[in-house]
């Protein structure tokens, strides 16, 4: 092998490993993280709810049906965890939370979670961010951040 083949080898090898750390130092200081696994209690359901906890901590179970999100309107404390879980009932759906990294695929039979904090209040729209047929523009729900 050529002198600087082996150099051009080692000098990729090691960006190679400064952007891996690179990627992993952002992760850490976004605090960015892979979903969990869920329990296995948790079961694709059909009906929104919400629950909270004995420590205040919110449950939000939301179905993504055409067009709409259920539950539509939801009242959230500042700056304490909210745990998202999110089902389908017909096709597959987006929800994003506006103004936050809260970007979950809705699909049917299955369920995602995702727990996060709002730390400023106001309205945060959700919405669809997947094509779902006609009226998928009109597929919003609220978080009011309090
Ligand atoms: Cu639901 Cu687009």
């Amino acid at each position: 092998m050529d002198r600087a083949e082996k150099i051009a080898i080692m000098v990729a090898s090691g960006l190679l490993g400064l952007f891996f750390l690179a990627l992993l130092a952002a992760a850490k200081l976004q605090g960015i993280q892979v979903p969990p696994c869920l329990p296995p209690a948790v079961r694709p359901f059909s009906e929104g709810r919400i629950d909270t906890l004995p420590d205040g901590r919110r449950q939000l179970f939301y179905v993504a049906r055409m067009w709409r999100f259920e539950p539509e309107i939801v009242e959230v404390p500042i700056g304490k965890p909210i745990d998202i879980f999110l089902s389908a009932a017909d096709v597959t759906h987006g929800l994003y939370v506006s103004w936050t990294n809260t970007n979950l695929m809705a699909i049917p039979g299955s369920v995602n979670a995702y727990t996060f904090k709002l730390e400023k209040p106001g309205i945060y729209p959700i919405i669809c961010h997947e094509y779902c047929g006609s009226a998928h523009q009109n597929m919003v729900a609220y978080l009011i951040a309090k």
